[in-house]
């Protein structure tokens, strides 16, 4: 009889730092690194395991039991986050994620995509005011069009809005190790604080947007009082910084690749395939956080019971094994299994239906009226634990109508 037992591979260890300062001013080549070492590495310096590519993430993220994510890696209560949703699971992750799917889906989206076009189309008649227009990306276009059109569908008022920005960044960067960056982003988030939390209030918010819907729905028995509040504020920390990045990213990627504006301008079908490449290319989240209770395998590694788990769809979005020419920004890519950047299973976004909407209107009244875009300079990245954003996109559009 053989005395010979089977064991599971050891797991690759590194002494890469996710992160370090390095990886954050460079997030594509930290995560890309750790992911080719492989499907599963040991991050020594944090004592958690990182899942690093396209199929195993996937994988993983159909089976929230053992992926659970009612803890998660550098997470302490904050006010920055509430626990509602991202940390619930079933049956209470079935009530809430349902009451808030319903306000941002169908029934409201066509009546919002009639107000974003109107928005988009007026402002960029604005920034459109001579044959050639240098912008930058992220501020003249993505962050005017986001903090007008989001907010005011849900009901905010007009004041302080910019206080979103810096609350959703900070929400982001809640998800790191204690260190002086973190400090400095929680601080900065805390200045916005005193506004979300009154403006997050039902008499602060419009009869008629999605914050009241969300608030009636607690007055029908379907949710708390308590977690409409929570749910309200969850929009405010989720739905901003996110969408303000994937589309300042977008404009980056025409920008570098004119091209690829020109086959858009060619045939403007593809709008919602650009869109889904470049959020691809450069997804505004870098990683979700979960923990296994009894421990997990994955691609015959075995993580033991009760580690904190990293699942890195930052760089599973550059992984070779699923997307050919990864680096590369192609608008009429297939994708038939999609991307990961909003997340899979379970605790895919909420709100990925308007972010959606939100870019691709944009981009329509983009390519209705710009003939050509192209880089006007450097853009710059900012520094975040687990967001990724550009802080500066700079652009030259020439004006054309379709
Ligand atoms: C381009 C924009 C956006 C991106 C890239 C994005 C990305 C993501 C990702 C990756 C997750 C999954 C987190 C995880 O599994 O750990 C997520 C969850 C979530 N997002 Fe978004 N998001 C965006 C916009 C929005 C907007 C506009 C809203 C709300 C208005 C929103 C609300 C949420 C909520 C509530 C969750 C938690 C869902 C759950 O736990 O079931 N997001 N998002």
């Amino acid at each position: 009889m053989s005395t010979e037992t089977t064991t599971a591979p050891s797991i690759p260890s590194t002494d890469i730092d996710p992160f370090a300062m390095e990886s954050l001013r460079d997030p594509f080549a930290a995560d890309g690194a750790v992911r080719e070492l492989g499907p599963v590495v040991y991050i020594a310096k944090h004592d958690y395991y990182a899942v690093t590519r396209f199929t195993e993430i996937r994988k993983g993220l159909r089976n929230w039991r053992t992926f659970s994510s009612t803890d998660r890696p550098f997470y302490e209560d904050s006010e920055f986050r509430p626990r509602i949703v991202l940390f619930e699971e079933p049956p209470a992750h079935t009530r809430t994620k349902s009451a808030i799917m319903d306000v941002l889906g169908p029934k409201n989206l066509e009546w919002m995509g009639q107000y974003f076009k109107e928005q988009a189309d007026a402002l960029l008649d604005r920034v459109l005011d001579q044959d050639t227009v240098e912008v930058d990306g992220y501020q003249d276009l993505a962050t005017a069009y986001v903090l007008k059109v989001f907010p005011d569908v849900i009901g905010m008022p007009t004041e302080g809005r910019e206080a979103l920005l810096k609350f959703g960044n900070a929400t982001t960067n809640a998800f790191g190790p204690a260190s002086e960056l973190r400090d400095q982003k929680l601080a900065s988030g805390g200045e916005a604080v005193a506004w979300v939390e009154q403006n997050i209030n039902r008499d602060a918010l419009t009869g008629d947007g999605l914050g009241a819907q969300l608030y009636a729905m607690a007055d029908e028995g379907r949710i708390s009082g308590p977690e409409a509040r929570d749910l309200v504020k969850t929009v405010f920390a989720a739905g901003f910084e996110s969408t303000t990045a994937g589309i300042a990213a977008m404009l980056r990627a025409f920008g570098d690749h004119p091209q690829e504006w020109l086959k858009l301008r060619q045939d403007p079908e593809l709008v919602a395939k650009a869109w889904e490449e470049s959020v691809r290319l450069y997804p505004p989240n870098r990683f979700g956080g979960r923990w296994v209770p009894d421990g997990a395998d994955v691609a015959g590694h075995r993580i033991p019971a009760g580690a904190k788990v990293l699942m890195m769809w930052l760089g599973a979005a550059r992984d070779p094994r699923e997307f050919d020419q990864p680096d590369e920004f192609i608008i009429d890519r297939e994708m038939p299994n999609g991307h990961l950047s909003f997340g899979f299973g379970l605790h895919t976004c909420a709100g990925n239906l308007v972010a959606r909407l939100e870019a691709t209107t944009l981009l329509r009244s983009m390519v209705e009226r710009v003939a050509g875009v192209e880089s006007a300079g450097e853009p710059r990245t900012g520094v975040n634990y687990q967001g990724f954003a550009h802080e500066y996109v700079p652009l030259r559009l020439r004006r054309g109508s379709l």
